[in-house]
C-alpha cells in the first residue's frame, strides 16, 4: 500500500491508505503499508509485492512520477498509468483534451504569480489555483473587483491557473472500469474546501443526486468521455459545477481525479456502495485490475 508521500495531500493519502489497507486485509490480502519517501525503491525491492496499491494523492503520486517508477520496476499497480496521470493532473492541458471531444469546461489562463497578485487578470468573479494540486489546496476566490487581486501564499507555484468562477451545485461521478457509477450532489454551507472535504460533517452528500434525469445522464456520459480521452485505467472521479438556472447548458466539467480519495468522508466509496459493492470488494477490484 503506497501512501503518504511528500505532496500537500499527504494527510489525505495516509487516510486513504489506512482505509484501503484495512479493507483489503478483511478480504484476505496481505498488505504492507509503505510511506512513499526517498527510499521507496529500496523498500519495494525488499518487499517484492505482487501488486502495488497506489493510495497516493497529489504531486509525485498522482501525476505520473510514481507510475513511471513502478513501470521501470515492472511492478503492476492500481489506477491510471503514466500519461493519463500526468495529463489529468495538469488542469490546463487536461482542458485541452476535454475540449477536443466537445466536453464543456470553464475558460482559464495560466499566468505568472506576480502578475496575478498585481492586477485582476480576468474580470471577477474568478478562481486562482495551482495548476497541479488536489483537495482544494491553495484555492483563492476573487468575488469582486473592489477586493483587489489575491495575495498568494509563498507555497503557490510561479505559474498559477486563473479560471472564471463557475457558480452552481457541486456534482461528481465515479467511473469504475467501463461504467459510470452514479452522481453525487455535494451540499456545503460555503465552498467545498479542504475542511468541508475531510472534516466529519463538513459536507452532506446526496447519493444519488436529486437532480433532473437529463443532468444525471450528462454527468455520467461526460465522466466516461473524460476518463476515455485522458486514457485513464480502472478508476477515476470527475467533478462538475451545475448552474441549474441554465439547465443542461449550465453544466461544466471541472476536473478528473485519477486517484480519488478513499477516506471515511470521501465520495467514491459511497458511490461504489450505492452500486452494490462493499468497500472491501471495491478495493479488491482495484487490486485485480492492476497492471503495468
Ligand atoms: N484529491 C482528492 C484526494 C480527491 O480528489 O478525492
Ligand atoms: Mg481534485
Amino acid at each position: 500500500m503506497l501512501m503518504g508521500g511528500p505532496s500537500a495531500e499527504r494527510e489525505v493519502s495516509l487516510s486513504t491508505g489506512r482505509e484501503c489497507a484495512r479493507a483489503l486485509r478483511g478480504e484476505g490480502y496481505e498488505v504492507v503499508e509503505v510511506d512513499a519517501g526517498p527510499d521507496l525503491v529500496v523498500h519495494l525491492q525488499d518487499i517484492k509485492p505482487d501488486v502495488v496499491f497506489n493510495a497516493l494523492h497529489g504531486r509525485w503520486g498522482e501525476d505520473g512520477c510514481v507510475q513511471g517508477l513502478l513501470e521501470w520496476l515492472r511492478l503492476p499497480y492500481t489506477h491510471s498509468g503514466v500519461l493519463a496521470s500526468a495529463l489529468a493532473m495538469d488542469k490546463e492541458r487536461s482542458k485541452g483534451a476535454y475540449r477536443s471531444v466537445g466536453l464543456p469546461v470553464v475558460d482559464s489562463v495560466l499566468a505568472p504569480k506576480a502578475e496575478v497578485m498585481a492586477r485582476h487578470v480576468m474580470a471577477p468573479p474568478y478562481v486562482v489555483k495551482p495548476n497541479n494540486e488536489g483537495s482544494s489546496v491553495g484555492i483563492y476566490i476573487v468575488h469582486e473587483a473592489a477586493n483587489g487581486p489575491p495575495q498568494l501564499s509563498d507555497e503557490m507555484p510561479a505559474q498559477v491557473m486563473v479560471e472564471t468562477y463557475a457558480p452552481g451545485r457541486e456534482l461528481t461521478a465515479t467511473v469504475m472500469g467501463d461504467r459510470a457509477l452514479c452522481v453525487t450532489d455535494i451540499l456545503t454551507d460555503g465552498w467545498y474546501d479542504y475542511e468541508a472535504k475531510y472534516a466529519t460533517g463538513g459536507s452532506r452528500h446526496v447519493v444519488p443526486a436529486e437532480i433532473p434525469a437529463e443532468i444525471t445522464q450528462l454527468c455520467l456520459d461526460y465522466a466516461l468521455r473524460a476518463h476515455a480521452v485522458l486514457g485513464c485505467r480502472g478508476l477515476s472521479r470527475t467533478d462538475f459545477r451545475w448552474d441549474e438556472t441554465r439547465g443542461a447548458e449550465g453544466l461544466v466539467l471541472l476536473e478528473t481525479n485519477t486517484q480519488p480519495g478513499m477516506t471515511p468522508t470521501s465520495l467514491t466509496p459511497e458511490q461504489a456502495q450505492h452500486a452494490g459493492l462493499t468497500f472491501g470488494q471495491f478495493c479488491a477490484w482495484l487490486v485485480e485490475d492492476a497492471s503495468c
